[in-house]
């Protein structure tokens, strides 16, 4: 067996015009959304994924403003520019992008971010929201695009028993908590696995829908797989290769020419759940500008 491919690449890509059809609506009725990416430093990988983010903005209509602070700023002046965007009428969507320098203190800054506008859903209160089960909780991207990915594809997680393979507070955790909602996407049977699960293998096998988190390559095997199950790989990982002219490749957690023959769907890396991360953080930066707008 083959397995069915899902493209987050076409998806994100439709679901971009999806938003930008609604931005046009809400300039016609004179809101703007807006979304502000502030980066620390010269991280390449941090600069791709800031530069996507304010491309995909752009092209969408919505205002982006990037800012870019130098790798030793002090955490006060990182503070004092996101209580600026906090009280800026034109922003309403703050991605402070991560990881920050060691200086700084990443829990002190995510939590200052104005919880209306925090469009990574990493705020404390959003975090608790989501958690407390709440279907209106501005919730982190790259969970919600496996969400939405399994919706698209005709996946849905409802009655499904559903392993999420990492617990990482960016996606393990809030993956679980959006599948357990009481909500479209949800209503699945959760299981959480980790780097301390003992015979994780038999942990998998027991999955309708596989969704790997963990950051190791190809750690999920074609024996680990119920045949037919659904797989989703998170995963995004460097590995050495000569052959390529940057001298790596993108790979995921799951080593995806064995398990394509078990599985009845997959996601692959890249080309999965990287461009509906960004397609999500649009999606949130115009519910939170609808959301900002006074109602009729
Ligand atoms: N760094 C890697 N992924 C993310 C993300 O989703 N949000 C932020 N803020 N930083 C990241």
């Amino acid at each position: 067996m083959s397995a069915e491919l899902i493209s987050g690449k076409e998806m994100a890509a439709s679901i971009r015009e999806e938003i930008k059809e609604r931005v046009a609506g809400l300039k016609e009725s004179g809101l703007t959304p807006g979304l502000a990416v502030v980066l620390l430093g010269e991280d390449p990988a941090s600069q791709v994924y800031v530069r996507s983010k304010n491309k995909a903005a752009t092209e969408a209509g919505i205002h982006s403003r990037q800012i870019t602070l130098s790798e030793d700023t002090p955490e006060d002046e990182l503070l004092g520019v996101v209580a600026g965007l906090n009280a800026d009428p034109e922003i309403h969507g703050i991605l402070v992008q991560l990881p920050l320098p060691d200086q700084i203190d990443e829990a002190k800054v995510l939590s200052a971010i104005d919880p209306a506008k925090d469009v990574d859903g990493f705020h404390p209160v959003n975090v608790g929201r989501l958690a407390s089960g709440d279907p209106d909780a501005l919730a982190p991207c790259t969970p919600s695009g496996v969400v939405e990915m399994l919706q698209r594809s005709g996946n849905d997680p409802e009655g499904k028993h559903v392993v999420v393979v990492g617990r990482s507070s960016v996606v393990g955790r809030p993956m679980a908590a959006l599948l357990l909602r009481k909500a479209p996407g949800g209503n699945a049977t959760v299981t959480v696995a980790h780097s301390r699960t003992p015979d994780l293998g038999a942990v998998t096998r027991g999955a309708d829908i596989l969704i790997v988190a963990i950051g190791q390559p190809d750690l999920i095997r074609g024996d680990m797989v119920k045949p037919g199950a659904v797989v989703i790989d998170v995963g995004v990982n460097r590995v050495d290769d000569d052959t390529r002219e940057r001298g790596y490749r993108l790979t995921g957690d799951v080593a995806f020419d064995e398990v394509k023959e078990i599985a009845s769907a997959i996601s692959p890396v890249p080309g999965g759940v990287g461009p509906m991360t960004i397609a999500m953080l649009l999606s949130n930066t115009v519910e939170a500008a609808v959301r900002s707008a006074p109602a009729e």
